[in-house]
């Protein structure tokens, strides 16, 4: 964001020797003209796509700042390319709301999916306890499976081990709460290997503590394009 003649230029080489369009991701400015121009010379480079995380560089901490949906709603309106909007997608409710407030053509979530990766199909991580007794199963899902089933997906598709365990750290948070020896135990393995995290997850089901749900959004309506 610097050097914006170097940006220009690179995106430029990149769309015109590709034969794959070419997406660009980017910040927002403090000042909104500055983001405008930006995104317009980014589309006059050549991108066919942008993505728009609605934080200036600053704005590092997300659960601090609030993205400026405005900026990126801006965005929008003043480039021909598709655009998806970044920050503060946390739930299902929060893509529709997004969707309506910024015209965004889509949206990306980064953070509140390494806690729950079920967001997109439209759960959300419960309160302890609340709503789930006589909730229909489809509307439920137990956060130790999906947990084996990401692990799983490790096995086939190595990523470094510091990827998994802050992922593991992170979708394991409410349950490493009430269960701070386990999180100790977690925390103090050097090396972590798969039989220890797949032991770890009968270990805290055999404590007999309820099992964290992903539960479905009341409101939730996730349509299938
Ligand atoms: C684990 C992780 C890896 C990320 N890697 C990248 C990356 O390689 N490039 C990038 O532009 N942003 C990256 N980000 C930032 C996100 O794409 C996103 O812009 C930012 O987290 C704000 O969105 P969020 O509020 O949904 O998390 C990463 C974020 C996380 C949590």
């Amino acid at each position: 964001m610097d050097n914006l003649p170097l940006v220009k230029s690179l995106v430029e080489k990149l769309a015109n020797n590709l034969n794959v369009p070419v997406s660009c991701k980017i910040r927002i400015f403090p000042n909104l003209q500055d983001t405008l121009s930006y995104a317009k010379m980014l589309e006059d480079a050549g991108c066919s796509l942008l993505a728009v995380h609605g934080r200036t560089r600053d704005e590092k901490d997300g659960k601090k700042f609030r993205a400026n949906w405005e900026a990126i709603k801006a965005v929008r309106n003043v480039v021909r390319i598709p655009v998806l909007a970044n920050g503060n997608i946390r739930h299902i409710d929060d893509v529709h709301g997004c969707l309506e407030e910024t015209g965004a053509d889509g949206v990306l979530s980064a953070d509140p999916l390494l806690e729950n990766p079920a967001l997109f199909a439209g759960y959300r991580t419960a309160e302890w306890g609340l709503g789930v007794a006589g909730m229909k199963e489809d509307d439920k899902l137990d956060q130790a499976e999906l947990l084996i089933e990401y692990l799983r997906f490790c096995e086939r598709y190595p990523v470094p081990w510091r990827i998994i365990r802050s992922h593991v750290h992170k979708l394991l948070g409410e349950w490493f709460r009430i269960q701070p020896s386990v999180r100790e135990d977690f925390n103090k393995q050097y090396k972590l290997t798969f039989e220890f995290l797949y032991d770890l997850v009968n270990r805290l089901k055999e404590l007999g503590v309820r099992i964290p749900l992903y539960v479905k959004d009341t409101q939730q309506a996730v349509s299938a394009n």
